[in-house]
């Protein structure tokens, strides 16, 4: 039996468990349903040599200068904004995450959200529940038509690129976006066109956020890029809460900056359930729930523990992200 011991932080699919177990690695795992504390993350991690991350539990210096034992961390999430990779460098603890498996069921639900807020599909069904069936006069609760518009996308990597494909297919939409680097899959499978920052927001009819947070993207969809956008734009963001702002978002469609806002992601999160974006009529909130689809969480709970078996087999890991490491150790 591998005398390495895993923790994980939550109740994961049990098809990792299973891959642990059949592999002979031991782990102990966070019995409760509530999230598990800072401190208490590292009186459990403390004898461990590895940590199966779910969620957006801070590791931060003082977490690694804690785990003298740990030899890796693998994430269950693509994102890893809570992680100070720096820190885990310095204490030459590589990183793992899951890419590429749950870019589909992200971009699926950007789709749903953009076009759920583009008929108000939410505040309809609301009014449904609140015995307020519309009425059918000819000008009422009009939502707009995606066929043949402009989609902007912002950080077009794997997931922006499934979303645009997506657009493409079921729309015909126009695609253009904005990243540091361009992306010549995107420009070559589906004739997007990298543009300005400014000029994405100008042109969009769209615009989906697909980007890291980082101190770049942070707050930067604030009031004044908002009003840069078209009145008749729609907003979506699936990939982190911090990267728009939110009072100002509120702020833009209570006076018309933009159309309609649909968000997979909050900040914080939970959104509190007195926001006033989840009574407005063309927006559309969902609880994070991009990746959790049977397939995909199963997927990433696969390479997640691909990831920890290569660890303790010292063979390559799969999906690192400070991969500087390795020359470190
Ligand atoms: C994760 C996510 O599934 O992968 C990410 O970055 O945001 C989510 O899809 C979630 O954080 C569970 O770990």
């Amino acid at each position: 039996m591998s005398e390495k011991l895993v923790f994980i932080t939550s109740r994961i699919p049990k098809i990792g468990l299973e891959l642990l177990t059949a592999a002979n690695i031991v782990y102990k795992q966070w019995p409760y349903e509530r999230k598990i504390t800072k401190q208490e993350l590292i009186e459990n991690v403390r004898d461990c040599s590895i940590l199966f991350n779910v969620g957006s539990n801070q590791l931060d210096k003082e977490f690694f200068k804690a785990c003298p034992k740990l030899e890796l961390v693998s994430l269950l999430s693509v994102g890893y904004d809570h992680v100070d990779v720096s820190a885990a460098t310095q204490y030459r603890i590589p990183i793992t995450n899951t890419p590429g498996v749950l870019s589909k069921a992200t971009a699926d639900t950007a789709f749903l959200l953009m076009l759920a807020v583009s008929r108000k599909a939410f505040y309809q069904h609301k009014k449904i529940l609140k015995g307020k069936w519309q009425k059918k006069i000819p000008t009422d609760i009009l939502g707009i038509e995606l066929h043949n518009k402009t989609l902007g996308i912002f950080g077009l990597g794997r997931i922006g690129l499934e979303m645009a494909k997506l657009c493409k297919g079921a729309y015909n939409m126009e695609i253009i976006y904005h990243n540091r680097n361009r992306n010549e899959d995107a420009e070559d499978l589906l004739n997007a066109r990298w543009v300005s920052f400014e000029d994405l927001l100008k042109q969009s009819d769209v615009l989906s956020v697909h980007s890291q947070l980082s101190e770049e993207t942070k707050g930067l969809f604030d009031y004044r890029v908002f009003s840069q956008m078209k009145d008749s734009a729609i907003f979506i963001n699936t990939s982190r809460g911090a990267v728009h702002n939110e009072e100002d978002l509120i702020k833009a469609l209570e006076d018309g900056q933009i159309w309609g806002a649909g968000l997979d992601v909050t900040n914080p999160e939970p959104m509190a359930p007195d926001n006033p974006l989840l009574e407005m009529e063309s927006v559309a909130v969902l609880p994070h729930i991009g990746s959790a689809t049977v397939e995909t969480r199963n997927e990433m709970v696969k390479l997640a523990v691909q990831n920890i078996i290569a660890k303790i087999n010292n063979e390559s890991l799969l999906t690192c992200i400070n991969p500087e490491v390795m020359e470190l150790t």
